[in-house]
């Protein structure tokens, strides 16, 4: 796959982050902890020249499509150092934020899509037990302006064109899925899209949501307790195709027990209400989906 990116300084000269910027972007926009801000300059200062190289063309197919949809296809780029997709990230950052100017879009929301950043550099360091990024090219999306933070939701131009579904992606930062936070997301995701991209929806009425998760398998209802706000979000989509297991375990091991997909079920932690119920599914043999579903609005009263 790195044969695909294109070749060093293709479209723009890359403007490798130094050590400053590095800490400035991660502590001041991305919100991230001082200790990986701290890992990320001793790795920028560790980088070799093939992995500078590599860095520069992961960057160029930033530079190259900018305002396109979803994230893109890179490979996996945490070697040799755990960092090395941070950094054409970060370099595209300015890049971002003239999108976003152009478009009309808050510094506020440019900073708040940033957050995620910081929160997927502490989630990794609780998979891992060290810095890391091991899905850089989820940013991608992020930097290239087809992700955006409304309120609790994300939402990313993912479908073909002319009129793109929107996909909703939920961090793990931002507090209980619940359905006013839906509504409200929702209600502000049909406001923003016709507003920032109007030559692809005309209105909201143009607007379609879609969301692919292992929040959306209905088996959960089954298993999660009564106060659980995950039911309750499922049910708000009418799902399509048998959905995926294989995915799902990744799914599972990483959202709801921060562990990677090797961990063995008897380790797992169970420290709350939901860990205890996917597990007890586990032990039951119960196959956990991601589930892909297309949001019904009336359902939100929209
Ligand atoms: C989706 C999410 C926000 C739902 O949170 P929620 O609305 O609080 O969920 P529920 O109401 O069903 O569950 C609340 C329980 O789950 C626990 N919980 C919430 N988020 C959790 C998480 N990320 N990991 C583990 N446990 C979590 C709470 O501590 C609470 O436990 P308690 O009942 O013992 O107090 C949450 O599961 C989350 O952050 N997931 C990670 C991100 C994710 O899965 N995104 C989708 C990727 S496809």
């Amino acid at each position: 796959m790195t044969e695909e990116l294109p070749p060093p300084g293709a479209v723009a000269a890359y403007p490798e982050p130094d050590a400053a910027t590095v800490r400035e972007l991660l502590l001041d926009w991305c919100g991230a902890e001082p200790e990986d801000a701290d890992a990320a300059v001793a790795g920028l200062a560790a980088l070799d020249a093939a992995s500078r190289e590599l860095a520069d063309r992961l960057y160029q197919s930033i530079a190259a499509d900018m305002g396109g949809r979803k994230w893109l296809p890179w490979p996996t780029v945490t070697e040799p150092h755990s960092l090395l997709g941070l950094f054409p990230l970060l370099a595209a950052v300015p890049d971002m934020l003239a999108y976003h100017r152009e478009r009309g879009v808050d510094e506020d929301l440019s900073r708040r899509v940033l957050a995620d950043l910081g929160e997927k550099l502490r989630f990794n360091r609780r998979l891992y037990g060290k810095a890391g990024l091991d899905v850089a090219n989820w940013f991608t999306g992020h930097v290239r302006g087809s992700l955006y933070q409304l309120g609790r939701l994300q939402f990313c131009v993912e479908g073909p064109d002319p009129k793109p579904f929107v996909g909703m992606h939920i961090r793990g930062e931002g507090g209980p899925l619940t359905l006013d936070a839906v509504r409200d997301s929702v209600e502000w995701a049909l406001e923003f899209f016709p507003a920032v991209f109007p030559e692809r929806y005309g209105g909201p009425e143009d607007m379609a949501f879609v969301c692919e998760s292992w929040l959306l398998d209905p088996q959960l209802r089954d298993w999660l307790p009564e106060h659980s706000n995950i039911p309750g979000f499922g049910a708000l989509f009418d799902l399509e195709g048998p959905g995926d297991a294989a995915g799902a375990r990744n799914s599972v091991w990483r959202f709801v027990f921060s562990r990677t997909e090797d961990t063995p079920a008897e380790t797992l932690p169970q420290e709350n209400t939901l860990q205890r119920s996917v597990l007890a599914g586990i032990k039951a043999d119960v196959q956990w989906r991601n589930r892909f579903g297309r949001l019904d609005l009336a359902r939100l009263g929209l």
